[in-house]
């Protein structure tokens, strides 16, 4: 089984990529979290609750940055919903998060387990004051699979995307160490959306993960009826574990570079596509790869 770490703003498809990757038999490590889509303190609490519900209160949770390194703390959007569940409320949890912050879990972890990989779902915060702490890190973890970035077209601006406009500072300073790094952008993830019939369609009614999922994208589908005048799912975190999970979830993958936008204009937190061969980016899926992931993900067994 691959070893992974999850870095994570738990939002609603924070949650579903954490559920692909326990249901798709990744070696989840621990969870480390972050402010982004809500709070730190609601994110973490909405990780435990998530393992709570798929029987994994054996995973670690560790909590982390509770806001940028130099932007303001903005507010995540209304898409995940008050709690960042899209207001589903799940049963509490029997248990509270490490004492032990995430940039610190980060490197514990990848020091008990060399060549692990880090997948970020969130902003970059954690895994820069990670490598910051721990220069080492770059000869412990095996690759960094971060979903963030734009090539064209933003999400929170028009040149931005959410995770790394959170943190662009952060987001640098990760391009800027030497560990393998692939980053799955917006635009990709944008072409790949699903309908709501769709996805009831996919989504068997009595999995238990099935109707959790079903119910936390209610929120999101009406926030994207609204936005795009079309009632669908777009799943940013899900692609990004499924690649770990299955890389030929990927059509095509070029090696290159982003440097992200830090003056305080109109672009900043862009992640411009540079010169040099820094990282993978992924630039097209195979969505029925990604779909299958997705069925396994609410089988019920
Ligand atoms: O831009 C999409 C990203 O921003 C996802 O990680 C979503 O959870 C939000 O954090
Ligand atoms: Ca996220």
């Amino acid at each position: 089984m691959k070893k992974v770490i999850i870095d994570t703003d738990c939002g609603v498809d924070d949650a579903v990529a954490i559920l692909m990757a326990i249901r798709n038999g990744l070696d989840v490590k621990g969870i480390t979290t972050l402010s982004g889509n809500t709070n730190v303190d609601q994110v973490t609490e909405n990780v435990l609750r998530v393992l709570h519900f798929a029987g994994r209160d054996d995973i670690p949770v560790f909590k982390g940055a509770s806001r940028p390194l130099i932007s303001d703390l903005i507010e995540g959007a209304p898409v995940h919903g008050r709690n960042g569940l899209g207001d589903v409320e799940l049963p509490p949890a029997n248990r509270t998060c490490s004492d032990v912050s995430a940039p610190e879990a980060i490197y514990g972890i990848a020091k008990e387990n060399p060549g692990i990989t880090l997948i970020t779902i969130g902003p970059l915060t954690n895994v820069a004051m990670a490598i910051n702490l721990h220069p080492e890190l770059k000869n412990l973890l095996g690759e960094i699979v971060s979903m963030g970035g734009a090539l064209y077209k933003g999400n929170v601006t028009r040149f931005a995307e959410f995770n790394f406009y959170f943190d662009p500072e952060a987001a640098q300073f990760v391009f800027d160490s030497d560990i393998p790094l692939t980053v799955i952008p917006w635009d990709p993830i944008l072409e790949n959306v699903i309908l709501e019939e769709e996805l009831k369609r996919i989504i068997p009614e009595d999995s238990k993960i099935g109707k959790l999922i079903l119910d936390m994208e209610k929120t999101s589908i009406g926030f994207m009826e609204g936005f795009y005048g079309v009632r669908q799912s777009v799943f940013p975190d899900p692609f990004a574990v499924s690649y770990v999970i299955n890389p030929e979830v990927a059509k095509s993958v070029i090696t290159g570079n982003m440097r992200m936008e830090l003056n305080y204009n109109v672009m900043r937190g862009a992640s411009v596509l540079a010169e040099g061969e820094r990282m993978k980016i992924v630039t097209a899926f195979n969505f029925d790869v990604f779909k299958n992931i997705l069925v396994k993900t609410v089988s019920k067994k």
